[in-house]
């Protein structure tokens, strides 16, 4: 009896051991520091590693005018092929929990997102997409994301605006 007991006790504390173990990281872009501070806060919640998508150029205030039809961004997001450079290549593949998170352009994730999550080794992954916006849905930017990477498990997105 003693025994059995203490097999089931050693189950569970595997079973809460590979629980733990299952790694979550909140990778994130942001131009602005709004997406940031939703992101340290989620990897905070969520006892998760944090990785920062950095362009290899920095948009400066000009690239983001969405007025202006020339500015960097309007060109990337007119632009569906755009794949702006990164600074880094990073790959996730440690990681079984993904959060994804970027601000909302032109109802879209930014281009850099799409070179992020192709060199990042997802296929197969959960990924649970977040954004913040001016108001704007994060709904058209997650079915984008889907059809073009049918192999990840994506999760419904998440809009976090105050
Ligand atoms: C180029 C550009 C396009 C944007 N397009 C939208 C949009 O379509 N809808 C919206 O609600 N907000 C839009 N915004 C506002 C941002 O989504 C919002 O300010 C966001 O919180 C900025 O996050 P960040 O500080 O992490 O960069 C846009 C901002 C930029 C710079």
């Amino acid at each position: 009896m003693n025994k059995l007991i203490s097999f089931i006790l050693t189950l569970f504390i595997i079973m809460g051991l590979s629980a733990q173990n299952k790694k979550t990281v909140v990778a994130y872009f942001s131009a602005s520091g709004v997406t940031e501070g939703v992101a340290k806060r989620l990897a905070k919640e969520h006892n998760a590693d944090i990785y920062t998508i950095e362009p290899a150029q920095k948009y400066t205030s000009d690239d983001l005018n969405w007025r202006n039809n020339k500015s960097r961004s309007s060109v990337e997001m007119k632009d569906s092929k755009a794949r702006p450079a990164l600074k880094e290549s990073k790959s996730l593949a440690q990681y079984d929990v993904i959060y994804i998170g970027y601000p909302i352009w032109w109802n879209l994730a930014p281009r850099i997102i799409n070179t992020f999550i192709e060199q990042a080794d997802m296929d197969g992954k959960t990924v649970i997409p977040f954004a913040t916006s001016g108001g704007s849905s994060i709904t058209q930017s997650v079915s984008d994301l889907k059809s073009l990477y049918p192999n990840i498990k994506w999760q419904s997105g998440m809009l976090i605006n105050r």
